[in-house]
């Protein structure tokens, strides 16, 4: 039922500040993780972890690539992150006690469960799921299971299940980060941001009027760049997808300083770049990115933490955020282009829920 909205996408982006709450209850103390809520034998199975693999498709890869730059940072243990379908299909060494780590909403997509099943006769420390279907294939294949609690989704275009995964990949990192030297006043400190992350939410969505009006410049355009650094490239590569998956305009996703060594070429006043700018110390070197996007004609539509002194002027349209903790900020910057792409896909009148082509679960390859 989709209630009061007009399309189930819709109402699964109001419904985030709620499950992605919902992903934490019972999780966390007002400053630090319970452990032994991510089951019984977590703490023996995080302990001595040296490698993780994360293996995903589509959204959920988008964010494996986020928590690998959580994992290296304050786990410091090395992490990479590749889609099922390649991995699945090429030799891959498994480094000795490796954390095998399936992220899907679904639990049910064909190419990540091959992989977690190739992966398991090739050995490894444990198999770590974060799934949001109860039941499912990989929930009963792995050894540990992290369920995100965002209740069914409808939408084809993923949404909710996007930041409750994430929200589930933070708590998974700072247990991990624990048996790994993390100090017990970072962990309250980011314990503390992820509580703020609900409210931080629903201010975003407060801003759904003002992005349904820069929605109106996307309309007539056929390509459009996505631009992220660190932690928020793969955000600006979720925020592409829901934009193809839905408007069906083409759109890319860059890291900001890959912009001079290829797609700078493309920008002119046709190409609509869009930027992800939280206030952390890569915003000076984004800043100068986006002086070269506007010394091409390009129109900017910038996403920008409050504090972060991105103004708008003349060719850059600037959408103040609230401050957020940088470890939390891809969770809330989501959400902005969640509504950009819905917002674009209703002006051309696409199918919003039930995009051409997909299916919500991709369960044969
Ligand atoms: O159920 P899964 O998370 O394993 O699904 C993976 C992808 O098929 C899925 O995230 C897809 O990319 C979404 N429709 C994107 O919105």
């Amino acid at each position: 039922d989709k209630g009061e909205y007009r399309h189930f996408m819709l109402k699964e982006i109001y419904e985030q500040p709620r499950v992605v709450k919902a992903t934490m209850e019972g999780r966390l103390t007002d400053s630090s993780v319970l452990e032994q809520a991510l089951g019984t034998d977590a703490a023996d199975l995080l302990e001595n972890v040296r490698h993780v693999q994360i293996i995903a498709c589509g959204t959920s890869y988008h964010a494996g690539m986020v928590a690998r730059y959580w994992i290296e940072e304050l786990a410091g243990v090395p992490c990479s992150v590749e889609v099922a379908s390649e991995y699945r299909y090429r030799k891959h060494v498994i480094q000795p006690d490796t954390l095998f780590l399936c992220i899907s909403q679904s639990g049910e997509t064909a190419d990540t469960l091959a992989a977690l099943r190739q992966a398991k006769e090739a050995g490894f420390r444990a198999a770590l799921a974060i799934c949001n279907v109860p039941g499912s294939s990989l929930v009963r294949e792995s050894d540990l299971v992290i369920m995100t609690q965002a209740g069914p989704e409808i939408g084809v275009a993923s949404t909710k299940a996007f930041t409750t995964q994430l929200t589930a990949l933070l708590i998974f990192t700072l247990a991990l980060a624990r048996h790994n030297g993390l100090a017990p006043e970072k962990e309250a400190e980011i314990v503390k941001a992820i509580h703020l992350v609900p409210g931080q939410v629903n201010d975003v969505l407060a801003l759904d009027g003002e992005i349904e009006e820069l929605s109106k410049a996307f309309m007539d355009k056929n390509h459009s760049l996505f631009l992220g650094r660190g932690s928020q490239f793969p955000v600006a590569m979720e925020g592409a997808l829901k934009l193809k998956e839905i408007s069906y305009i083409h759109a890319e996703a860059y890291p900001a300083g890959e912009l001079k060594h290829g797609p700078l070429a493309l920008v002119d006043s046709e190409m609509p770049v869009v930027t992800v700018a939280p206030n952390n110390d890569l915003v000076e070197k984004l800043k100068s990115n986006l002086e070269e996007v506007r010394a091409r004609g390009g129109e900017l539509f910038v996403f920008a933490d409050k504090e972060a002194g991105v103004k708008s002027e003349e060719g850059i349209h600037v959408m103040q955020i609230p401050s957020v903790h940088e470890i939390t900020a891809p969770i809330v910057y989501t959400v902005p282009l969640q509504l950009l792409s819905y917002h674009v896909a209703v002006l051309k009148g696409t199918d919003v829920d039930q995009p051409r082509n997909l299916a919500k679960s991709v369960t044969v390859e």
